[in-house]
């Protein structure tokens, strides 16, 4: 039997909200299954290197509604053989409450679905995380102006109750967060996540089973790093369980989402930024186990080799400054849920051989914020019809070899097809370059793999390309109705790319429609809008939002958008003229 706790009627101020509700079921002391206490640094040590189960038990109002089919016990399967340690799973339980206060019920079949997934989780001896996720930004939003905190808190404590109370006799491989991202901006707020974190630890210890002893990753306002460096306060000592802290890494913002042209990444500079944001909390929490909960750099609007660099730098960042990671997959991101494949092995084996310490060449690509254009040893392009000409590309060979270079089956002949420097200069040869591209058909024509030891193999794609042509220069689009997108039709066959680099918005007089402050930036990043919130695409070409079209319609004059193409400076831009 665990040991119980019992609870103290007058710690928090609102304790008498915070006791066992009368119609609540008694909590489980029988546990028959076996349970090994397990420390917090043990704990979350064991998490990394961790999967996101995302976009699935969180989604809205239920699994399945989002992107991803239900998850499967092939799922964790196949996030297991890629070398994963662990699946935190999100859970929002915002439409599975099936009475109001003060009992708070949830629905039986979604507890029990709940339980099946953590059960597939450790039924192949991976850890687990499991939280409670967008209900932060729903009734349990402590910012909202309109909320009741007492209230807030009833509901917390009685989802917890029931949730721990459900999978109190789980193993010591499963862990609870409090809170997914919980908002909060003053110091006011992050006291009040430091009493969402006491309110969980009473309801999880009140629920009984072996849940006095369980590990939990507290968080702070956000899960930002830096807020909760600044508000964090440690739970009282009465709560028995060992506790370390989750936060969250999606910086720098520009890169990480695809704002303002942002498409470059990996200065001494960017790479200073994220160590200094990673030592610093661990200088706030230098006795606290700590592990970042979520973080991505998404192949879907990312260039290869930046974040590449990317995967690599933080791994090892987080590494030297002791702390977890759990790469956060949407389903669209890395993992394709119904193939089960992974979208971009290359950033898979950097994780897993950055994670062991290994050391791994990578591509070099611009980093230089002033520089007009971008080029990338993950991709070769080159333009249809021109002329054919040996052509180099530099990597840092970070104390590995190049072992070989394969196309397809074929293993390439070096001083025929290429040469190699020993200071990372790979020369792809004309003869080679010419059966690659010859017929100058458009598109990606080849993917080499290069094979290093002893770290990963890189690939890079030969890709014919167009400059988008002027013909498509003098369209003018008319505004699409209120709340509908603006699509701007690219014909992207005749580009030889699928996708845009970057879209700006330029008025009449030369200022940007959006975040004109951009102006002070470099080139590439100069006017460039937000990827997902203010444009995106699709094959019939590039949307602009409909939140910017709205902006459009207000300026009652015509605004030029311009699409930029990869490789950027050499691609070209298409503008077309919208309202007015
Ligand atoms: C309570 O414990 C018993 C014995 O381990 C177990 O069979 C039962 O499923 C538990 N109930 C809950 C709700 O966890
Ligand atoms: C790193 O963290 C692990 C687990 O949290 C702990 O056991 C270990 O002592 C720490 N190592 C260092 C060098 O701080
Ligand atoms: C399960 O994982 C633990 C580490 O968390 C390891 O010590 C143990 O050998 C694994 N058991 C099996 C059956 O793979
Ligand atoms: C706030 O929530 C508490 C607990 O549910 C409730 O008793 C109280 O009436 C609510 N206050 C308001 C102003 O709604
Ligand atoms: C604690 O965090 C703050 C905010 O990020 C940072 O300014 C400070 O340097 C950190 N302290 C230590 C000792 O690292
Ligand atoms: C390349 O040249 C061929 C032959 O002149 C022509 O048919 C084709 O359109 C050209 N392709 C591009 C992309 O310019
Ligand atoms: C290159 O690899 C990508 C990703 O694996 C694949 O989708 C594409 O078809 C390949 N292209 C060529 C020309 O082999
Ligand atoms: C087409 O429009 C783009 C973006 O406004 C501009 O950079 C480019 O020079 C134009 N091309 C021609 C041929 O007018």
């Amino acid at each position: 039997m665990p040991s119980r706790r019992p609870s103290p009627l007058l710690l928090l101020s609102t304790a008498s909200l915070l006791l066992p509700h009368p119609a609540l079921a008694a909590p489980n002391n029988t546990c028959t299954t076996p349970f090994t206490p397990l420390s917090a640094s043990t704990f979350i040590a064991a998490l990394n290197p961790g999967w996101n189960l995302g976009n699935t038990l969180d989604a809205l109002p239920t699994e399945g509604s989002w992107n991803n089919p239900p998850v499967q016990p092939s799922t964790i399967s196949a996030v297991r053989s890629a070398g994963y340690a662990s699946v935190r799973i999100p859970v929002t339980y915002t439409e599975h409450f099936v009475s109001g206060s003060p009992n708070w019920d949830i629905d039986r079949q979604w507890l029990q679905r709940v339980s099946d997934v953590v059960d597939m989780v450790l039924a192949q001896n991976l850890s687990a995380i499991i939280n409670v996720h967008h209900d932060s930004t729903s009734w349990a939003d402590i910012t909202a102006p309109s909320a009741n905190i007492s209230q807030i808190e009833e509901r917390f404590y009685r989802l917890w109750y029931q949730v721990a109370g459900k999978l109190g006799c789980k193993g010591s491989k499963l862990g609870f967060e409090p809170i997914n991202e919980i908002p909060g901006t003053t110091a006011e707020h992050g006291a009040q996540v430091n009493r969402m974190n006491e309110v969980f630890l009473q309801a999880v210890n009140d629920a009984g089973g072996w849940n006095g002893g369980r590990v939990v990753t507290l968080v702070g306002a956000g899960e930002d790093g830096g807020k909760t460096s600044m508000w964090f306060k440690r739970p009282d000592k009465k709560f028995g369980n060992p506790w370390g802290i989750q936060y969250h890494y999606y910086s720098p913002y520009d890169f990480i989402f695809s704002a303002w042209g942002k498409t470059i990444w990996g200065s001494d500079a960017d790479k200073a930024a994220l160590e200094a944001d990673i030592a610093a909390v661990r200088g706030n929490f230098s006795d606290v186990p700590l592990v970042i909960g979520e973080w991505s750099a998404s192949p879907t609007a990312l260039e290869s080799a930046a974040r590449w660099r990317y995967f690599d730098h933080l791994i090892r960042t987080a590494t030297k400054y002791n702390t977890s990671l759990m790469l956060w997959d949407n389903g669209n991101d890395y993992l394709d849920r119904n193939s089960l494949t992974w979208r971009d092995p290359i950033a898979q084996s950097i994780l897993s051989t950055a994670i062991h310490g290994i050391p791994n060449a990578l591509p070099d690509s611009t980093t230089d914020p002033s520089s007009p254009s971008q080029s990338s040893s993950a991709e070769l392009y080159h333009r249809a019809n021109s002329t054919i000409k040996d052509t180099s590309l530099s990597f840092a060979l970070n104390a590995n070899t190049l072992t070989s270079i394969t196309h397809g089956t074929r293993t390439l002949t070096p001083n025929t097809d290429y040469t190699f420097s020993p200071t990372g200069t790979l020369t792809l040869l004309t003869p080679l370059l010419t059966s690659i591209f010859t017929p100058p058909t458009l598109g990606p024509r080849a993917n080499l793999t290069l094979h290093f030891t002893p770290g990963t193999p890189l690939s890079l794609t030969l890709i014919s390309f167009s400059p988008a042509p002027s013909s498509l220069n003098s369209t003018t689009l008319p505004l699409p109705p209120s709340g509908q997108d603006l699509l701007i039709p690219i014909p992207w066959s005749a580009l030889g790319t699928s996708r845009p680099a970057a879209v700006k918005a330029v008025r009449g007089d030369g200022t940007y429609l959006v975040d004109d402050w951009t102006q002070w930036l470099g080139e590439l990043q100069r006017g460039r809008m937000t990827y997902g919130g203010q444009w995106d695409w699709d094959g019939r070409g590039v949307l602009v939002k409909s939140g910017v079209v709205e902006m459009v319609r207000k300026e009652g004059k015509g605004v030029r958008f311009e699409v930029e193409f990869w490789p950027r400076g050499e691609g070209g831009r298409v503008g077309v003229e919208v309202g007015g």
